[in-house]
């Protein structure tokens, strides 16, 4: 079987052991006759994948249990709606720091229900900066603080938790969720889109502090949206196939040896291609070094004809999905969990030969 390095920002690589398990389970989910995504939600087969998945990630995360665990559809993006319905009121605002596009679009939906501070915004440099310190200012009684752990678009990514000034912090981790350890108390609510280093589309797992969700807002909220709905009991019709899959993706962790195992596993595949991108100035890396992520990797070559070429060709040598968001041209690298080592270093070595060509 052929695969590509397959360096999509979302839908993601997913872990090979995982495709093959679902494959191998696929038709007739051990032996009852019939696949998983055709029993009820409500049956023991799913019971038990929902039961374990949501033991496995509040054990990989170190989740005590103040923290529930929600797997909603919607994407991330019915998120950006969600957690101010569920918390803002026209008597009751948050913070947002705006370091991206997906940070800009989750502050025009808190508009709509609360008074939005602004904590800090890199819209005018390009979003090529992260903030720390008395770069980020506070709202007095803000509810909670919202960030964007990792700028998938721009390629940016904040080292640790931001200081929320006072209030809980509130995070869009989607697409660095579970490429570290996170520090849990300081958060009050964390949601993922699973797609990119946790599972197929489809599913969005939020993690809400019980003790956070007692300062939820008492104005009537719809019951889809409200999250006391969806911790009483399972509601509606769960994306039954995104969670089996998020499961193993779970399962696949552990074994690799949990959040701490892939800090130095990431790390090393981000830094064989920045020290690729830092060489000479063939490649120019697009953000302040400080701010790089270590999830989406994006670069430039001299010229947007010389980086079509490299599209191009890379893509004859089985390296895919490399071109960078349509909102900012170049070349984008993600490599997230499931990217392994060898790809990085297929591409590291294509980009030498390109250079030695094209330089
Ligand atoms: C950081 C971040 N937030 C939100 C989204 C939107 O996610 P969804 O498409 O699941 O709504 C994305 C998608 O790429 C993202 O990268």
């Amino acid at each position: 079987m052929k695969r590509v390095h397959n360096f999509s920002a979302g839908p993601a690589t997913l872990p090979l052991q995982v495709l093959k398990k679902a494959e191998a389970e696929l038709a007739n989910y051990r032996g009852k006759g019939s696949s998983l995504i055709e029993m009820s939600h409500r049956g023991p087969e799913y019971t038990e994948i929902n039961e374990q998945a949501t033991a496995r990630l509040k054990s990989i995360l170190g989740a005590d249990d103040d923290w529930e665990v929600l797997f909603l559809q919607g994407g991330a993006s019915t998120q950006f709606m969600t957690v101010p319905h569920n918390f803002l009121n026209s008597s009751r605002g948050a913070n947002y720091i705006d370091t991206g596009a997906w940070s800009a679009k989750a502050i025009k939906e808190a508009r709509l229900f609360g008074d939005v501070h602004v904590s800090y915004s890199g819209k005018d440099g390009n979003y090529s900066h992260i903030p720390e310190g008395d770069e980020l200012s506070f709202a007095d009684d803000a509810m909670y603080t919202h960030f964007t752990s990792n700028n998938t678009i721009f390629g940016t990514q904040f080292r640790n938790e931001p200081d929320g000034g006072g209030a809980p912090l509130v995070c869009d981790a989607s697409s660095d969720f579970l490429s570290r350890p996170l520090d849990l108390d300081k958060y009050g609510l964390i949601y993922a889109g699973a797609q990119k280093n946790l599972g197929p589309a489809g599913v969005t797992v939020v993690l809400v502090r019980k003790s956070f969700l007692e300062k939820q807002r008492t104005e009537a909220i719809p019951t889809i949206i409200n999250y006391k709905t969806h911790i009483n009991k399972l509601f509606n019709t769960p994306p039954v196939f995104a969670v089996y899959m998020v499961n193993y993706v779970l399962e696949w962790i552990e074994e690799k040896g949990g959040l701490n195992a892939f800090v130095k596993i990431n790390d090393d595949k981000a830094n064989l291609l920045y020290t690729e991108i830092d060489r000479d100035d063939f490649y120019r890396g697009t953000v302040e070094k400080a701010a790089r992520s270590k999830m989406n990797v994006t670069f430039r070559l001299g010229s947007e004809e010389l980086e079509k070429t490299f599209l191009a060709e890379a893509a004859k040598n089985d390296l895919v999905a490399l071109k960078g968001h349509r909102s900012v041209g170049g070349i984008r690298a993600s490599i997230y969990n499931a990217c392994e080592l060898s790809s990085v270093e297929a591409l590291v070595t294509f980009m030498k030969e390109f250079r030695s060509k094209n330089g």
